[in-house]
């Protein structure tokens, strides 16, 4: 369904409530924080909506808000306890208000996409981070999108320029990022090599790997020939590593990994990545990933067609979120967990 065109100051409707349930954490720490707390309502600024959250979609970058690590990033999120602290990033929802200036979206529509605090009641979210959810889209669905989708429709197409009968490895093919990142491989007709737990390695190949790893027991370079193209979500391997298994012009998208230690997790191979690209033939690189209106919107049509299909391992309420961080951080989950308040 298209955005309306109708254009609005702002405009909250009037039986809203003033405040809402949310799961928050007050200190950094792990999930024995968490609380659910009732907290004011949020409206939306200028350029944002307010969503009424149907799904949030519970990815990593969740639980490193949640402890505060690498503490390299509290920079950006507060330096002695978080500055937002209402958990949650990606949303899916329908827009019950909207800010100053918004002109494409009015309240009923269904979006997707991303929200600071999404694991509450209600959440604001910038135009500019949201997309219509498509109807044969259900919101849990759509809620995978925002960060875990897009992350891997970034790394394995946009920046990887993965091609028809490439041979490529997804380190971490079974979590949120993974498990779209596979898919995405394998449905642009690359031959995919996908490392996981020796436990996840059925629901790996049923997401479309042809050959599956157990990371525990394979090392790097038993993984198979030279690749060309490595998409690493997961572990820590040195970027030397990494280049190694590379065919002489094949390419390295550095996600993401835990185990980089507690102060800069793991973003100093990012660094190394970038200086290492300057001597070889080889591309070696990594992705950050940027929320957009466009980008969700090309993957849930994706999905709306069911090329695509996001992994979704539970669906829980609010008050079980910190359950479901527990099971995330000890790696537990096959796709990932979706909170519906
Ligand atoms: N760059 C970006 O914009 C961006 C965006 C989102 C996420 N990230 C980062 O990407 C990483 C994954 O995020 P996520 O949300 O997908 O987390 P997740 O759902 O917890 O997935 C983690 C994945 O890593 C795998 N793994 C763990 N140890 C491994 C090892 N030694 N070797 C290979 N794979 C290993 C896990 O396999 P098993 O579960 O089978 O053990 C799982 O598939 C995190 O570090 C996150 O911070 C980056």
């Amino acid at each position: 369904m298209p955005p309306s065109s109708q254009e609005s100051s702002v405009t909250v409707e009037p039986d809203l409530p003033t405040t809402m349930r949310a799961v928050t954490r007050r200190v950094y720490g792990g999930p024995e924080v968490v609380d659910i707390e009732q907290v004011p309502r949020p409206d939306p600024g200028p350029g944002e909506v307010l969503v009424k959250v149907a799904a949030a979609g519970l990815d990593r970058a969740t639980l490193h808000l949640l402890t505060g690590l690498p503490y390299a990033a509290r920079a950006a999120f507060g330096l002695r306890r978080p500055r937002q602290p209402v958990l949650g990033q990606q949303v899916a929802g329908q827009v019950v208000a909207v800010g100053e200036g918004v002109s494409g979206y009015a309240a009923g529509d269904r979006v997707f996409g991303t929200a600071a605090g999404s694991l509450a009641e209600f959440a604001v979210a910038d135009v500019a981070t949201v997309a219509t959810t498509p109807e044969s889209v259900s919101d849990v669905e759509a809620s995978t999108i925002g960060v875990s989708g897009l992350t891997a429709l970034g790394a394995v197409v946009t920046q990887g320029r993965v091609q028809k009968g490439e041979r490529v490895l997804v380190l971490g093919g079974s979590g949120a990022v993974g498990s779209f990142a596979v898919q995405l491989a394998a449905r642009h007709g690359a031959e995919v090599t996908a490392a996981c737990s020796g436990a996840k390695t059925e629901f790996v190949a049923g997401l479309g790997a042809h050959r599956t790893v157990d990371y525990r027991t394979t090392s790097l370079a038993q993984m198979g020939d030279p690749f060309d193209l490595i998409i690493d979500i997961g572990g820590n391997r040195s970027v030397g590593r990494l280049r190694s298994a590379l065919r002489p012009e094949g390419r390295l998208v550095i996600v993401g990994g835990e185990g980089g230690g507690p102060m800069l997790g793991g973003i100093q191979r990012n660094f190394w990545a970038s200086i290492a690209n300057r001597f070889t033939r080889r591309e070696l690189g990594w992705f950050f990933s940027r929320t957009t209106s466009q980008g969700c919107a090309q993957l849930a049509e994706e999905i709306s067609t069911r090329t695509i299909v996001p992994s979704i391992d539970r669906i829980v309420g609010l008050a079980e979120a910190s359950r479901a961080l527990t099971a995330m951080q000890r790696g537990e989950l096959r796709g990932q967990a979706v909170i519906c308040p």
